[in-house]
């Protein structure tokens, strides 16, 4: 056995997929709401029988390789290494560990190196000095600068390049991979200059990028950023994560601030469960990414109208994932740095007391609005309904048109309605469904029996069962039907008749092109059964249901036959055979 099957055998998937998001037990299986796609009622589903998982709302599935792959969006040579330090197996073969270090892994590489670089240039050199004593004087202690890697990129031209290319020997395109440097007159020139440096550094520990602010006080680029490259994403990174997600997972809270100095503050303030999305409003990725640690966001972002709009625009995202939103009032000052430098006692209230962002956002529009005319009024429901219409739970919902009704002193009916017009303005001319490939009922059916079947405490008692049922009107046309008669043949030959039922030895010998269809049974979301008995009755009654239809096409195929035979002889066989098929049909 090759080294990837060996370490696929060893890993349990189960545990392995536990460690990123909360998985149910379901009857053999174990279930999920789906992390690739936001849905309320589980569809992802994982078997320890098969060791794989699938989601029946987006279609991805796999091993344990690609769970890794598409959650941690690690590259194979990654995963197979992640999953081998797991399993304590040692990686022996040449394809898999020389040579093999994937571009990302090399990005990330140098990036760390560049981190050290600028951390020590910031801490240990005479050219950092300047930059040291502005932070410092800004509040950031040395501990901080410690845990954060600050650094400082010098302002010569080829500093960070020498460094890379002569110490370390990295190759000058892999430099410019990973956005360090660009292409200059007399070649490659360091992409940070003369800016205070913060490493981006994602939930895994891996330098993405990094950030760089200039010395003076503003500047008409304040902040630059490495570009998208093939490891940074902007769009999907949060500054911050790596340090703070142990404190965020403890208080199942992400406080979410503009920027790093944000975070630094926060952090050195003591209120940990941090981080920054650096000026922009959260992406989907974004919350995806908090979700695995906080079930509530608080937006803690600028006192400034950018600020309100960025908290608008992420709001539609966390309502989307079904997160809590709250907001944290800034006691002071324009951003959260500002406030704790002025007092941070006030702050690490406010931070305590975060409030309802419904809330936050009525009184806002209470304080802006004219709320005695009628157009002030008008306006200010319309921008709350706006709002309204995005919260997913009805009792929160309510809640709130409640006081909204109270605060304008309009009633809840013309409220109410108001919503309901907002909404129907709001829905897009519905878009006809893609049309799927018309399944017949025969098939659906099949793949639920099959499914009730192997799910079920004892498969070999339940298929039997079914035999009785089917096996006088069941063809093999269909994969289903193809895997239940391999079922019927694996049972009643094998040698050892007191053994369980193992779904991983039948797959294993079904013919490849089975293989799909059979690992949809095993993960098929079954309703719950109070007793195997009432899983027991439900798989005879849908047998029976099969057996009817199997029979009804036999007898409207017969009856086409005849029809078209009319005048010749063999006809009588024919009705026969359709009097017998009709007598069966009553049984
Ligand atoms: N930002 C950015 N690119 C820019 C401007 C801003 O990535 N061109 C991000 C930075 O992460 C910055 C955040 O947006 O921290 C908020 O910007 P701003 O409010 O202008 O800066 P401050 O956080 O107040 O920065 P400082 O306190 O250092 O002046
Ligand atoms: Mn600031």
């Amino acid at each position: 056995m090759d080294q990837v099957s060996q370490i696929r055998d060893k890993v349990d998937i189960v545990s392995l997929i536990s460690e990123f998001i909360p998985l149910k037990k379901a009857g053999r299986n174990f279930k999920a709401n789906c992390p690739f796609h936001g849905e309320k009622t589980p569809s992802f589903v994982v078997s320890p029988e098969r060791q794989i998982w699938h989601c029946f709302g987006c279609g991805l599935g796999g091993d344990c390789y690609t769970f890794l792959m598409e959650y941690e969006k690690m590259e194979f040579p990654e995963a197979l290494r992640a999953l081998a330090k797991q399993t304590g197996i040692t990686l022996v073969s040449e394809r898999a560990t020389a040579g093999t270090t994937s571009k990302k892994e090399l990005l990330y590489e140098i990036n760390s190196f560049a981190k050290e670089y600028y951390h020590y240039v910031l801490t240990k050199l005479p050219v950092g000095k300047q930059a040291l004593e502005y932070v410092l004087n800004r509040g950031i202690t040395l501990q901080l600068i410690e845990t954060f890697k600050i650094g400082f990129s010098p302002s010569t031209d080829q500093s960070l390049v020498n460094y890379l290319t002569k110490k370390k020997n990295y190759k000058k395109e892999d430099i410019l991979d990973a956005g360090l440097a660009f292409v200059g007159r007399s070649g490659l020139v360091d992409f940070f200059r003369g800016r205070l440096m913060f490493p981006l550094i994602d939930h895994r520990d891996n330098v993405v990028g990094f950030s760089g602010r200039v010395l003076e006080a503003d500047a008409p680029s304040k902040y630059i950023n490495t570009r998208e490259t093939l490891v940074y994403h902007k769009g999907e990174h949060v500054f911050g994560l790596n340090i703070t997600k142990e404190a965020i997972r403890r208080e199942k809270q992400a406080i979410v601030v503009e920027g790093e100095f944000d975070v630094l503050s926060c952090f050195g303030a003591g209120v940990g469960n941090v981080v920054a999305v650096k000026g922009t409003a959260l992406t989907d990725s974004h919350v995806s990414l908090l979700h695995r640690y906080a079930q509530k966001i608080t937006f803690c972002f600028d006192d400034d109208k950018a600020g309100q709009e960025a908290i608008k625009r992420s709001l539609v995202v966390v309502e989307k994932k079904g997160l809590t939103p709250t907001v944290i009032v800034l006691p002071n000052g324009k951003d959260p740095d500002e406030a704790i430098k002025t007092e941070p006692g006030l702050f690490k209230k406010a931070a305590k007391e975060d409030v309802g962002i419904y809330d936050y956002l009525l009184a806002k529009l209470i304080d802006t609005n004219d709320v005695d005319s009628a157009e002030g009024k008008r306006s200010l429901v319309d921008e709350f309904l706006s709002f309204v219409a995005l919260i997913q739970n009805e009792i929160v919902k309510e809640h709130y048109l409640r006081k909204l009704s109270s605060e304008v002193g309009i009633s809840y009916e013309s409220i109410a309605k108001e919503l309901q017009r907002f909404v129907q303005r709001q829905t897009a001319p519905v878009q006809s469904e893609p049309i799927k490939k018309k399944r017949v009922r025969e098939e659906m059916l099949e793949e639920y029996v099959l499914a009730l079947i192997v799910q079920s405490n004892d498969p070999k008692k339940t298929v039997q069962s079914v035999v009785k049922i089917l096996s006088d009107s069941m063809s093999r046309e269909r994969a289903y039907q193809k895997i239940l008669l391999h079922l019927i043949e694996h049972i009643e030959t094998s040698t050892h008749q007191e053994e369980p039922f193992d779904g991983k030895e039948f797959g294993d010998k079904l013919p490849s092109e089975l293989v799909t269809h059979f690992n949809t049974s095993v993960l098929f979301p079954l309703p719950q059964f109070e007793s195997q008995d009432d899983l027991l009755a439900e798989v005879n009654k849908k047998a029976g249901e099969l057996r009817k239809l199997y029979l009804q096409k036999k007898i409207k195929e017969l009856s086409e036959e005849i029809h078209k035979k009319e005048d010749s002889e063999d006809i009588s066989d024919l009705r026969k055979k359709y009097t017998q098929l009709a007598r069966q049909l009553e049984q």
